[in-house]
């Protein structure tokens, strides 16, 4: 079985996902690490040198390379992954796989993006925390419209890990 945890950049996907593999003792991956590891170079690296149509070729064939597993594994996606490609399409139609959305509001992904943005490209170049917020705004309605879609939803704000895992576990067990 795989568990998919999808969300915006900043909700948290790969401290639950970790948290959460190692509550089930399930395998866990990182589809932006696995992706760094296949092609030896960070994203960054990937977007500055060959743009993001590249990057979202890649993260589409790994993500499909990925889901073909008969272990238990909690896969933490990036943050776009689900709104390109039939990457969504693919994830919902797997028999082995229960998605679920991480939601955090737009003011926890403000302050937690502001004091990250540089080893993220698509927000590196935003300088003030207003136009971050403005920014994710109108990006998280454009990408909600594929989060929702997920087989199942977590509020994060205002939880610990642990908590989050704990109702993750409650819901799918
Ligand atoms: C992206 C999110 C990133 C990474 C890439 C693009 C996005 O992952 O895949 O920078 O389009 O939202 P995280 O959500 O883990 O930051």
């Amino acid at each position: 079985m795989n568990i998919v945890l999808i969300g915006y950049m900043g909700s948290g996907k790969s401290l639950i996902g970790n948290g959460l593999s190692e509550k089930l003792k399930f395998d866990y991956l990182d589809l932006d690490d696995y992706i760094e590891i296949q092609e030896k170079k960070s994203i960054s690296k990937i977007f500055e040198e060959h743009g993001e149509i590249y990057f979202r070729k890649k993260e589409s064939f790994y993500l499909k390379e990925i889901l073909e597993t008969d272990k238990n594994r909690v896969i933490s996606l990036g943050g776009g992954t689900p709104c390109f490609a039939n990457n969504l399409e693919i994830i919902l139609a797997n028999k082995n796989t229960t998605s679920i959305y991480l939601q955090t509001s737009l003011g926890e992904l403000t302050e937690r993006l502001y004091k990250e943005r540089e080893k993220r490209p698509l927000i590196a170049h935003i300088e003030t925390k207003i136009d971050l917020n403005d920014f994710i705004r109108k990006h998280l309605f454009e990408r909600s419209f594929y989060y929702n879609q997920a087989d199942n939803k977590i509020i994060t704000d205002k939880k610990e890990m642990k908590e989050i895992c704990k109702e993750i576990t409650s819901l799918l067990f």
